[in-house]
């Protein structure tokens, strides 16, 4: 019995240094431990022994046991460390591996050309607001010296909404509000939204303007230039020729459209300007005294004078654009360009 017990032991002992998993481990202990098993086999025959025997083969088996429960419990802590081990190898973050990029948004071109027309602004002193995109035929024609029978009305190819509301054609109607809502001296400059019916390869039926107002006890002329010529050589370069072309608005007289030397070929002419050297970038003009009446200045006592440009249009400038259409597409390949 001492020997069956001793090579128990040792088998058992061997057999465990062969167990890769906790099942092996558990059918492993059934085989000694369990109902039938061998070790458990050999403490039931102990009631067989003689009284001498006893004592000597009862130590041992006592010993063996505990010895083997040992080795089960070793192999136990064993098996489970190596399965967190493997767990933690499995689900291991590389924190070397470089980051995912956040895909950064940049500003719409469109939106970069009006940012940089407003910094330039604001630094000659305007004052930058805003108006309603909706308006009533009031702000955007009446009060603009525009009535209804005018025929100016008609070059604006109007979204009319209804009970005399509208889309604004122009941001002109700002200055009407800016002008009821304050006293003179007025510096002001108004980037926004504007409609027209118009579809083509230079028109989208929404584009910006950005509208400039100055009115003041002696605004001059000549102020009214150097602003505009300033603006014009900080947006395309120190070179830029102004050229200011007599025309008609029905907010100003005298009225001008007001053209800078080609950026593109520098005034020599070619397809960009249509071989003239010119390009038209805004209208401007001394306020029309009606226009003040309207807003309640008098137009004894005040000058104004105004201007408006299209944002895309300078945008195109900078960015040569062949069909302004592609800016409103909303296709990525087209607007990381800019
Ligand atoms: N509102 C005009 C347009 O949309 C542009 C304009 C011309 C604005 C002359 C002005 C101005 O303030 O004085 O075509």
């Amino acid at each position: 019995m001492k020997a069956e017990l001793q090579a128990i032991q040792a088998e058992a002992l061997a057999a465990l240094k062969d167990v890769k998993t906790p099942d092996m481990l558990e059918s492993l202990r059934i085989t000694y431990f369990g109902r039938r098993g061998k070790l458990t086999e050999v403490m039931k025959g102990m009631g067989k022994l003689s009284k001498e025997e006893r004592p000597e083969i009862g130590k041992l088996a006592n010993e063996v046991r505990a010895r083997l429960t040992a080795a089960f419990e070793e192999t136990t802590q064993t098996l489970h460390r190596q399965q967190q081990e493997q767990q933690l190898a499995a689900e291991s973050v590389d924190i070397t591996l470089p980051g995912r990029k956040p895909a950064y948004g940049k500003a719409h071109p469109v939106m970069q050309t009006l940012e940089r027309i407003e910094a330039i602004f604001r630094q000659m002193g305007f004052e930058v607001v805003t108006g309603p995109d909706i308006e009533t035929e009031y702000y955007n024609f009446d009060a603009l010296n525009t009535p209804a029978d005018h025929p100016a009305r008609d070059l604006h190819d109007t979204f009319y909404l209804t009970d005399g509301h509208l889309l604004r054609t122009h941001t002109s109607p700002v200055q009407i509000r800016a002008m009821e809502n304050q006293k003179p001296p007025v510096r002001i400059i108004v980037p926004g939204k504007c409609y027209r019916v118009d579809y083509d390869v230079s028109h989208t039926p929404m584009f910006h303007q950005v509208e400039g107002l100055l009115v003041d006890k002696h605004a001059t002329f000549s102020e009214l230039k150097g602003i505009l010529t300033s603006f014009a050589r900080q947006m395309f370069g120190d070179k830029t020729q102004m050229r200011f072309r007599p025309h008609f608005f029905p907010f100003t007289e005298p009225s001008a459209e007001v053209d800078i030397s080609c950026a593109v070929c520098q005034g020599k002419g070619c397809r960009s300007c249509g071989g003239t050297g010119w390009v038209e970038i805004l209208g401007a003009g001394a306020v029309d005294p009606a226009v003040f009446e309207a807003v309640n200045y008098d137009p004894d006592e005040v000058t104004g004078f105004a201007f408006g440009m299209g944002v895309e249009r300078i945008a195109n400038l900078q960015f040569h654009i062949p069909d302004i259409r592609t800016l409103y597409e909303s296709d990525l390949r087209f607007l990381r360009q800019f």
